[in-house]
């Protein structure tokens, strides 16, 4: 092997590190933005959110926290699985803690959350699981 060649193979072999080290940490979604987690807490934090989730999502009775710590809906607690829940609720044959009474209502319920705030509210949500 030549000089030349041997830094090559050095250089790749760092590269590889590199990219597998991005690869391990969650990219944040694009729609993620200060603007979208400012709007999202304030709609989760004054409306019906915090009713069961607790005031920043901490949790209550009636519904789960949502640091991510343990999705009960969700699987991996993606953006878009954020959306979809919150887009269409949670029905009562579907709570998997039989502890939280009530179904949650699509879009917030009496809130009436259109896209763009749905969007705002999940890209708060996203924040609390990846402090
Ligand atoms: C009436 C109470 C209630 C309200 C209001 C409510 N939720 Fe929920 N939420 C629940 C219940 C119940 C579940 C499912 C828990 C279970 O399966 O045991 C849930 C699940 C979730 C999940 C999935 C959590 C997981 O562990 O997988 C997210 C995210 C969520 N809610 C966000 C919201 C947001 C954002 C709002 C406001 C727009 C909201 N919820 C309003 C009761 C509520």
């Amino acid at each position: 092997m030549t000089h030349h060649s041997v830094r090559l193979v050095a250089l790749c072999a760092g590269l590889v590190a590199v990219s597998a080290c991005y690869a391990g940490r969650v990219r944040k979604p694009a729609q993620v933005t200060p603007v979208n987690v400012a709007l999202g807490d304030s709609l989760f934090n004054t409306g019906a959110c915090q009713r069961c989730h607790g005031k920043g999502g901490v949790g209550g009775q009636n519904a789960p926290a949502l640091d991510g710590k343990k999705w009960l809906q969700l699987k991996s607690g993606s953006f878009d699985e954020i959306v979809k829940v919150i887009s269409e609720g949670v029905a009562k044959e579907d709570i998997k803690d039989a502890s939280h009474r009530f179904a949650m209502r699509a879009r917030g319920g009496p809130m009436n959350l259109t896209d763009a705030q749905v969007e705002a509210v999940a890209a708060y949500v996203w924040s609390l699981s990846h402090k």
